[in-house]
């Protein structure tokens, strides 16, 4: 059974005084949930203290939008994993779309980086999906398999549970334009048949213990639709995660 999972991402936005105010009246609407659903939430690095610390014990994790692949040393502006998990991190986004559009990373890159999470017992997320011209080439499949082999190549397998896929077509990030729960759909089939086809390994079993959660411009107007799909396992929430009636919202659907 694979525990329905939301996480937050707050990208580059906050403040201490935004934190404090979000956090406190968000932890009231998630208290429902703290036992159905995991949750997390995941500040930008220099508020990850601070969020922790209001977090406290009332189970939503903090997560961070990013990680180094490198284990220490002269990587000016990193952050090590090992950094995240002594913080008391439990998640780390890898892969998201803007790092590699406006970062340079590659499929490669973020493979390092989902290993390097798992070396130190961090969840790597590792976001996956297309633009919208590779859409409109049907280049969909082709896209996200590469995205995902690559991590699959690096780690193996069978470690891809250690982490989360989270598809989040580019086109539907920011954008208000939500994937159509069919297009979601048939997206993470794929996903799910793609991880499953190796004949080599117990990939059946590791292709239905996967999570592979949906983000891209998620709303409390369309989670309804999007989570009650089977093989979507939560929601990776950008915009509506800053909101707490939003966000407490989109939990309420899960
Ligand atoms: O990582 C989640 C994010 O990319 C989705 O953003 O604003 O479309 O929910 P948003």
């Amino acid at each position: 059974m694979r525990k329905p999972l939301l996480i937050g991402n707050w990208k580059m936005n906050g403040s201490l005084q935004a934190n404090e105010a979000l956090v406190m009246r968000l932890l009231p609407r998630l208290r429902a949930f703290r036992d159905s659903l995991e949750l997390g939430v995941c500040p930008p690095l220099p508020y990850l203290f601070q969020v922790r610390d209001l977090l406290g014990s009332t189970g939503v994790a903090l997560g961070a939008q990013n990680a180094s692949a490198f284990v220490s040393g002269a990587h000016t502006g990193e952050v090590s994993v090992a950094m995240l998990q002594e913080l008391g991190c439990r998640y780390v986004l890898v892969g998201h779309s803007e790092r590699r559009t406006l970062y340079g990373e590659t499929n490669q890159d973020v493979a390092a980086k989902f290993r390097a999470a798992m070396s130190v017992g961090l969840t790597p997320v590792l976001c996956v999906g297309e633009s919208l011209e590779e859409r409109e080439a049907d280049q969909t499949s082709n896209v996200v398999a590469k995205q995902i082999q690559a991590v699959i190549n690096e780690v193996g397998l069978s470690s891809l549970t250690k982490g989360v896929v989270a598809y989040e077509p580019v086109w539907a990030i920011g954008t208000g334009r939500t994937a159509t729960p069919e297009q979601v759909s048939i997206v993470h089939q794929d996903i799910r048949s793609f991880v499953g086809c190796d004949a080599s390994e117990a990939s059946q079993d590791i292709s239905e213990d996967l999570r592979i959660i949906y983000g891209g411009s998620v709303k409390p107007k369309n989670a309804i639709d999007l989570f009650s799909l089977s093989d979507v396992d939560g929601g990776l929430i950008g915009g509506a995660s800053l909101h707490s009636k939003g966000f407490g919202a989109i939990a309420g659907a899960l």
